[in-house]
């Protein structure tokens, strides 16, 4: 959700100290610590105590976040690509059910499997807030980990779990069984976002749908999640650049899907809005956040997309309305929604850096 633009030193790997994690290492995480010189310039480090500690203000822990999702996710991986992933997991002994499911978000991101174990730990919990453990299911699904498909398809067909979480190991199964089988000749159609999404877009070389049509394949709740998230996808990319002829029927179509019975899928068109951070879905967006009868996870999804068009007249004002929301994943997605807001209105290039005045003196040369 939060744009992850950064420029990264070339430095050396850090050490791997295990300073929020309750349990002990597992085979496969032991296994990946590898020996390293750690050195002054080591990025790793001070993102994962600013990530970790519960005194850093929650907007400057996702800047760290998101700064160690670009370390994770750098192709080909680097030194530091596995610290970065297990800096992430160290983070999920929080207790911000908001901080916990981004973390499983950005490692679902990353491309390596290495994430996996820590994902699977999540869902599997079902202690563990269901925000959380949908966000570790669609991460599995977005790595195509197929040794997840077995717990994956028990959680999708156990009746009594919660909704959420059923139906994202739905859609995850749905994509997973998609990228191992049809979706290794099928050509998706290129597009503006880098995200891995729960679902493709539609193939290429399928006849070119109209904005009704995939408006009448997303809101048909008789078709499987997979393929209605699919018509979502496809409904995004005709809205971006904001100044395709599509882009406004496009995110009116979405809009439309505010309406649906399934709160998975209204939050996820919170977060496409928030990609797209289109003018046209502001009121869409604050009829969602304002409305507070509707699920949790889908305001906080609307807050962060309100941040995402904090340089649209009257959306900070509007967003600071909400900060003492009796929702705590609300009142934090506000706080996080502000960050993003001041981050549009400055220009700033680089989001995911955590701000100078935090003194860590490698971030000085992360932002240099
Ligand atoms: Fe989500
Ligand atoms: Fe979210």
């Amino acid at each position: 959700m939060a744009p992850t633009a950064i420029s990264s030193p070339n430095t050396k790997p850090p050490p791997v100290t295990k300073s929020c994690v309750t349990a002990p290492p597992t085979e496969t995480e032991t296994l990946f610590h590898a020996p390293h010189q750690p050195t002054s310039t080591d990025p790793i480090p001070p993102l994962r105590q600013a990530l970790c500690s519960e005194q850093t203000p929650l907007a400057h822990r996702f800047r760290a976040l998101f700064s160690l999702k670009h370390h994770a996710s750098l192709n080909p991986a680097t030194p530091d690509t596995l610290p970065a992933i297990y800096a992430i997991a160290s983070a999920f002994t929080s207790p911000s059910a908001l901080l916990k499911h981004e973390l499983a978000y950005c490692l679902g991101q990353t491309r390596n499997l290495a994430s996996v174990p820590f994902l699977r730990r999540v869902l599997e919990d079902r202690a563990e807030d269901a925000m959380c453990r949908h966000e570790a299911a669609e991460a599995l699904g977005a790595l195509g980990d197929v040794g997840s498909l077995g717990a994956l398809r028990g959680f999708r067909d156990d009746a009594g779990e919660v909704e959420v979480v059923r139906e994202t190991c739905e859609i995850a199964v749905g994509r997973i069984e998609w990228e191992h089988g049809i979706g290794r000749e099928e050509r998706v159609r290129g597009s503006d976002f880098t995200s891995i999404d729960p679902a493709p877009p539609l193939a290429q070389g399928t006849k070119e749908l109209s904005i009704p049509e995939l408006r009448r394949r997303l809101l048909d709740t008789k078709s499987p999640l997979f393929e209605r998230y699919r018509a979502m996808f496809a409904l995004r990319d005709l809205a971006s650049p904001p100044d395709l002829p599509t882009a406004v029927p496009a995110v009116e179509a979405l809009a439309d899907g505010f309406t649906d019975p399934s709160a998975l899928f209204r939050h996820e068109i919170a977060f496409v809005f928030g990609q797209l951070s289109h003018p046209a879905s502001i009121p869409s967006l604050i009829a969602t956040l304002s409305n507070n009868k509707e699920e949790s996870m889908v305001r906080h999804e609307a807050a962060e997309a309100l941040g995402s068009l904090g340089d649209e007249e009257g959306v900070e004002d509007l967003l600071r309305g909400f900060l003492d929301d009796p929702e705590q994943v609300v009142r934090e997605s506000v706080v996080v929604a502000l960050d993003m807001a001041e981050f549009e209105k400055n220009g700033e290039m680089e989001y995911a850096v955590l701000p100078e005045e935090q003194s860590f003196s490698p971030l000085a040369s992360v932002k240099a």
